[in-house]
């Protein structure tokens, strides 16, 4: 992948706004609200019996962290995402069994919970650079399903 100055400045920039545990938890619960079947790969979570549940459920606020606390070690080697998500993925592929069609949701909600933050700071020049980098992140995570 070739990335220009301006795609990276924009992808590192709005990075800085981010907050790991808050964001994160947005755009899981948006997951797993918006497309209520990737709530089966959470049973050991507890109750994300409805929108308010999965909202206030600390499982979902620890993980939505952890996740993106991975998209931010792709973003601090965006020449080498690939490599940096080798292992994660092998894990969503063989111990997760993750549909990996599901890590291009992810990619949506996260979009979408950036874009509500940041409003007109969001600007289509930003959004291009982040659906590119959201394509190399879907890209990374599914390699090691072959
Ligand atoms: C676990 C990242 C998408 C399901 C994890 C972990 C990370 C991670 C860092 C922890 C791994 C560990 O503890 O070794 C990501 C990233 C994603 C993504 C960066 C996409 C941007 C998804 C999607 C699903 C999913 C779309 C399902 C719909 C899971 C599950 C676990 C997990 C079930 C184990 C949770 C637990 O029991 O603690 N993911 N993930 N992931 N991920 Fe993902």
């Amino acid at each position: 992948v070739h990335w220009t100055a301006e795609e990276k400045a924009a992808i590192t920039s709005v990075w800085q706004e981010v907050n790991q545990e808050q964001d994160g938890h947005d755009a899981l619960t948006r997951l797993l609200v918006v497309y209520p079947w990737t709530q089966r790969y959470f049973s050991s979570f507890g109750n994300l019996g409805n929108a308010t549940a999965i909202a206030g459920n600390v499982k979902v606020r620890a993980h939505g962290k952890k996740v993106l606390s991975a998209v931010g070690d792709a973003i601090a080697h965006l020449d080498n995402v690939k490599g940096t998500l080798h292992d994660l993925s092998v894990v969503h592929a063989f111990k997760l069994y993750v549909d990996p069609e599901n890590f291009k949701r992810l990619g949506e909600v996260l979009v979408i919970v950036l874009a509500s933050k940041l409003g007109s700071a969001f600007t289509p020049q930003v959004q291009g650079a982040w659906e590119k980098f959201v394509a190399v992140l879907v890209d990374a995570l599914s390699q090691g399903y072959n």
